[in-house]
């Protein structure tokens, strides 16, 4: 059925021709359109426009209100079984991230808790977290796996991944993560358990489609450059493509290795120097920043400013998990992109929706209102979206939520 979206105030992030993404001074640009309409057709935009509207099957008002395309975060640890807020407090009191990690918390902390949960338990919790992030503009999603760490539990976590795949109309993506931290029962022999999870986990993994990814936690501590190498290798085996965490906590090797392996991203990135940017300006990997992270344990923001006047593509996400960063609103995140990282609103914004679907190679599909796209779009409550949305930090400006045309709840 045809349906047209009349009497928009404005729209922000359209585009007559799709382009794939948007690099160095090209994402302070962000296209928009007032006193405009949008028509739709089988969850797709058939077109846009401010002349006289179309006829349409179905008919809607939105009363003047701004429009942008959803948010598309590429980066999250929606499904997890607990909070960690007793780790907050002790970071509040000095600790740092490492050593909690080190002393049996952080990451194994919430295996442990998973470990422990029915299936339908942790589908119910996640199934909440889904619809938080939605509700804040989300409308695609990357869920990862690795709270889970051997063989039963990262499968119960992908399985989860792939239910709320068929409760939700949004695309979600799913990531293996196995190689999150080194669990246990592999203490002390890191290599044992990389060989276990490309040996083992990663063909049944890959034997049930429970992945479209696959991601290392290549960093101080965690996993080396070597080991990054190995399983993004193994990934392509079974046609993953590698979408990893890189020197979060130190200059770990990750974004060398992720270039090297063709990884379509490399997220984190708050240790980046001129050598890293160097080799992302050699190849295809997106890089990927999470101010959340570093709003939320209190470390370096990634350096955004000179990845983007370096001439590359800059993408945005939550990082939505219970450890470093429990934020579930995008809205948060493009403001800590423009007041930390000194972006300028329309290079953040680019960043959580066009570069974030590029990101996961899904740029054809989301991330602008364009034809042939998908109607995916937001109405907001706010008149001048595009500044005010991050300018008032904190709020749910998100007043209407379309997904492939169809209003959301
Ligand atoms: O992206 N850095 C590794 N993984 C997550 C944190 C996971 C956790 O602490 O539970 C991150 O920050
Ligand atoms: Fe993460």
């Amino acid at each position: 059925m045809s349906k047209l979206f009349y009497n928009i105030g404005k729209i922000w992030g359209v585009e007559n021709e799709a382009q794939f993404q948007k690099a160095g001074a090209e994402m302070a640009v962000v296209e928009h359109l007032e006193n405009a309409w949008i028509l739709t057709e089988h969850g797709l935009v058939l077109g846009f426009g401010n002349t006289e509207p179309p006829e349409a099957e179905q008919m809607v008002d939105l009363n003047g209100r701004e429009v942008l395309p959803g948010f598309v975060d590429s980066h999250t640890h929606a499904v997890f079984a607990a909070e960690r807020s007793e780790e907050w407090v002790m970071r509040i009191l000095g600790k740092s991230y490492e050593e909690i990690a080190q002393a049996g918390g952080g990451i194994l902390n919430s295996a442990k808790k998973l470990r422990a949960m029915s299936e339908d338990d942790l589908f119910e919790r996640s199934l909440k977290n889904v619809k938080t992030l939605i509700s804040h503009g989300t409308t695609t999603l990357e869920i990862k796996s690795g709270y889970g760490l051997d063989m039963d539990s990262e499968l119960k976590m992908l399985r989860v991944i792939s239910k709320l795949k068929e409760a939700f109309p949004i695309i979600i993506k799913s990531t293996f993560l196995g190689a999150h931290a080194v669990p246990p029962e592999y203490k002390d022999n890191r290599e044992g358990y990389v060989n276990y999870l490309i040996e083992e986990m990663l063909p049944a993994v890959a034997s049930e489609n429970l992945a479209d990814f696959i991601d290392v936690f290549c960093d101080k501590g965690f996993f080396t450059e070597q080991d990054t190498l190995r399983i993004l290798e193994a990934g392509w085996k079974y046609n993953l493509p590698g979408k990893i965490h890189a020197n979060e906590l130190g200059y770990t090797g990750g974004v060398q290795a992720a270039v090297a392996s063709g990884a379509y991203s490399a997220d984190h990135l708050e240790h980046c120097g001129e050598a890293e940017i160097e080799v992302l300006k050699a190849g295809k990997t997106m890089p990927v920043g999470l101010p959340g992270t570093s709003y939320f344990l209190g470390i370096p923001y990634t350096p955004a400013r000179q990845i983007i006047d370096a001439g590359l593509p800059f993408c945005l996400a939550s990082d939505f998990n219970p450890g470093s960063s429990p934020v579930a609103n995008m809205q948060i995140v493009w403001s800590l992109g423009c007041t930390q990282m000194k972006l300028l609103p329309e290079e953040a914004f680019n960043a959580i929706t066009l570069n974030a679907a590029r990101s996961m190679r899904l740029e054809k599909q989301c991330g602008s209102i364009s034809p042939g796209k998908r109607a995916d779009f937001l109405v907001t409550s706010q008149k001048n979206a595009l500044y005010n949305i991050p300018y008032f930090f904190g709020q749910n400006h998100i007043e209407g939520i379309y997904i492939a045309g169809n209003q959301f709840e």
